[in-house]
């Protein structure tokens, strides 16, 4: 079974309609890639005529991942040419016999305004109608609040992780998010994972759940970047322990009930980030961050002064630190801790945002937030409370 990771629901290709800047351009035969506008419009936009347009995509399939370019062609000079308009679109691709449909994957727009806003929403830990296990929000809290932010108008939703709460609703879990995420937003959406989606279950040699795994296939990559115009804004998987480390049947940690809930970044990921920044630089892009667990610290620190072990566990910490440093940040968004707040580091602020708070204590309301750019820089950051 192949699943693709890019582009996605949750890491949509953005066109510009009088820029055209896709990347690459190759001639791929016998692949035809299509985007279809979502609901209203059948007719597709774009078909293999000749190669003028090209996707980064990536194809996984088992054990190995495989990376190129396809094409996707207008036939015409440009994508305006062929009467496509500013919209989200699905992404159809077909290979052979097999047709591959992926929602809201690619959007295209006219041009990026100087000034923009977009949402920030994170840890949702969504949990089925079928278990009396309320640790944050239930399908219908999550739909209220999705559809509180899009009468925003956003241009865009950044999602910091922890869709999940237990490991064993992950099937039903990540599933959800997808539908909700269709039905209910009509901008693109960029996620991250926290934690709760990171979990693995391995018992008797065999491994009967792994978080990474349902996350890839229903909603996309576990890291990412992206850029809206001149702003670059990088995505980080803050949970990329090794499966071993992930898994909630590891002797130490099921017998005591304390499972691993903080950060590591890979030393692959990280020489990704160092790439991906680099190549920011060069193009004079003003960066911004969001993730998971805040590299400020290796504690929870929570408003009533207490802390707690499970920020961040493991190694490259400071390498972030540094890399946020030297790439210049604009600004670094943050989940996991369940509250809002504020910190600044070197001159970088780090926000952290609430939304699905399971403490039931003062400090931890349900929020969002709305954020605005103007030409690179932070105009202003509300934060957006919601009521369930
Ligand atoms: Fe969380
Ligand atoms: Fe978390």
């Amino acid at each position: 079974m192949k699943t693709l990771l890019y582009p996605r629901l949750t890491a949509p290709l953005l066109v510009s309609l009088s820029e055209q800047d896709c990347r690459g351009s190759e001639d791929n035969q016998g692949v035809n890639i299509r985007c279809k506008k979502t609901q209203t419009d059948p007719t597709p936009v774009c078909s293999i005529c000749r190669p003028e347009i090209s996707l980064p995509l990536h194809l996984k399939s088992s054990g190995s991942d495989m990376s190129g370019e396809l094409s996707l062609s207008t036939g015409a000079d440009s994508l305006r040419e062929t009467g496509a308009t500013p919209g989200i679109y699905d992404l159809k691709m077909q290979i052979g016999n097999c047709t591959f449909v992926e929602p809201h994957a690619v959007r295209l727009f006219n041009q990026i305004p100087a000034e923009y806003t977009f949402c920030l929403l994170t840890d949702f830990h969504l949990y089925p109608p079928y278990t009396s296990f309320p640790f944050g929000l239930s399908v219908a809290h999550v739909r209220k609040c999705l559809a509180q932010a899009m009468q925003l108008r956003p241009e865009f939703l950044l999602f910091c992780g922890d869709v999940s709460s237990l490991i064993f609703f992950y099937p039903w879990s990540v599933a959800a998010m997808r539908r909700l995420l269709i039905e209910e937003v009509s901008c693109p959406v960029f996620f991250v994972p926290g934690n709760h989606d990171g979990y693995l279950f391995r018992l008797a040699g065999l491994t009967w759940w792994d978080g990474w795994v349902y996350w890839q296939q229903h909603l996309g990559p576990l890291y990412q970047s992206f850029d809206f115009g001149q702003d670059h804004f990088i995505g980080l998987n803050t949970f990329d322990w090794q499966p071993a480390r992930r898994n909630i049947f590891s002797r130490a940690e099921f017998l005591t009930f304390r499972f691993r809930l903080g950060a590591f970044i890979s030393d692959e990921q990280i020489r990704w980030l160092e790439r991906d920044i680099s190549e920011a630089r060069k193009r004079e892009q003003r960066i911004f961050f969001f993730l998971h667990h805040s590299p400020l610290h290796s504690q929870f620190f929570r408003p009533n002064g207490q802390t707690l072990k499970g920020t961040w566990e493991g190694t490259n910490r400071e390498r972030v630190l540094e890399l946020i440093c030297e790439s210049h940040a604009v600004a670094v968004f943050c989940g996991h801790q369940h509250y809002t707040a504020m910190e600044t580091w070197e001159g970088i602020p780090f926000f952290l945002t609430a939304s699905s708070a399971s403490y039931n204590e003062p400090g931890f309301d349900y929020a969002f937030k709305k954020i605005t750019i103007r030409n690179g820089v932070l105009a202003s950051v509300e934060t957006i409370p919601f009521q369930i």
